[in-house]
């Protein structure tokens, strides 16, 4: 059945099919939230994050906003519907019995809380303490599709306790460096720990029957293990990309384009071990172009490689951030059409195109990519 704007229907089984409506982020009432375990081991030694924090200045969420709601009308004037969240107040602390933040962290980016798989959408455990209620800034929208798809299904993982059992003290240094940081992301030793199943949406991709997921800071092995047994017809797979040494969210870093055919980050190259799935099926892994920057926007917490966060509108045309020059024009070679969308003043909330955004609707069915 074709996909009518006047019906709410969710379902998205991969990356690239046909988009036809989408939740855009917004920048409203952001913070830099204080300093947590997992938060601090993300943060670049040499940033300029170090030790800030509080709500981010105006000025720089009302331009964040302004260019969160182009790129939205950009995508209804190609008939996508798009919705946005409803912000809570992230001034407001958290508290449970387990621990205590003084504030959240906002309304941005929607992929790294939802995962839409089929006609699910998942509300991810989250790993810092700071996002723990960030689910409710998306619940009138889920409250919404709950009352008009009859099909949609609603789920949220367990919350997880987050005491300081979840992380390793190792990490939280602030003078660990990058070389040290590199060898534990080789050994595979993060700042979370096995202690209870956790991970964030953006630590997943999906490739009809099967998701690809990043083990790393924000997802352990049983947030994977919890996602295995949770989609029973999902093959799961765990990946690596020892390149990074702040390994979080794998959509800068692994980014398919359209059946067979995916873009590596040439910095956090997929392990030989791992590609044979890949590999056996005749898709290939190309290197990313370089970032047209050198470094990421002031108080960003991302590296220069949202440059690759790209949002796939259909398997032939794709958004690229404007002034990413050099992705751009590797799209164009690949024969993708290309759409500008002017973001980069935005990449401080949280992230570029694609984790700005989260997939409602996808025309196409679960496929098996990997037979
Ligand atoms: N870890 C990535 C990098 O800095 C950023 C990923 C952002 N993705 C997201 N969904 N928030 O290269």
């Amino acid at each position: 059945m074709a996909w009518s704007p006047d019906k709410t229907e969710v379902k998205s089984w991969n990356e690239w099919d046909t988009l036809r409506h989408v939740i855009v982020g917004r920048a409203d009432d952001c913070h830099i939230p204080p300093e947590e375990p997992a938060l601090e081991a993300k943060v670049p030694e040499d940033s300029d994050m170090r030790g800030q924090w509080g709500r981010r200045p105006q000025e720089t969420i009302d331009r964040a906003n302004e260019l969160l709601d182009n790129f939205a009308d950009q995508l209804r004037k190609r008939g996508v519907r798009v919705d946005r969240p409803t912000s809570i107040d992230h001034s407001q602390p958290a508290t449970t019995p387990d621990f205590h933040t003084d504030s959240q962290f906002g309304c941005m980016p929607p992929r790294d809380v939802l995962l839409t798989v089929g006609h699910e959408i998942l509300e991810a455990t989250m790993s810092y303490r700071c996002r723990w209620f960030e689910y409710l800034n998306y619940r009138p929208l889920m409250q919404q599709y709950w009352d008009e798809d009859p099909n949609f299904r609603h789920e949220a993982a367990p919350k997880p306790r987050l005491t300081d059992a979840d992380y390793h003290p190792d990490y939280l240094s602030d003078k660990i460096g990058v070389e040290k940081r590199l060898q534990w992301t080789a050994e595979k030793f993060f700042v979370t720990t096995e202690e209870e199943p956790l991970f964030d949406a953006a630590d997943v991709l999906r490739f009809g029957r099967d998701l690809v997921v990043q083990h790393g800071f924000t997802t352990n092995l049983k947030g994977i293990e919890w996602l295995r047994r949770h989609f029973p017809d999902h093959r799961v797979h765990t990946v690596n990309f020892p390149g990074d040494p702040y390994p979080i969210h794998i959509d800068a870093t692994f980014t398919p384009l359209r059946p067979g055919l995916i873009l590596n980050n040439p910095q956090r190259r997929l392990p030989e071990e791992q590609r044979g799935m890949f590999e056996r099926n005749g898709w290939e892994i190309l290197d990313a172009a370089q970032p047209a920057h050198n470094t990421p926007p002031p108080l960003c917490y991302s590296s220069t490689w949202l440059s690759m966060n790209v949002l796939v509108l259909d398997p032939k045309t794709v958004c690229v951030e404007k002034s990413e020059v050099y992705q751009a024009e590797q799209m164009d070679k690949l024969g993708m059409e290309v759409v500008e969308v002017d973001l980069r003043d935005a990449y401080a909330f949280g992230g570029g195109l694609h984790c700005c955004t989260a997939d409602v609707y996808r025309d196409g069915d679960c496929e098996d990519y990997f037979p």
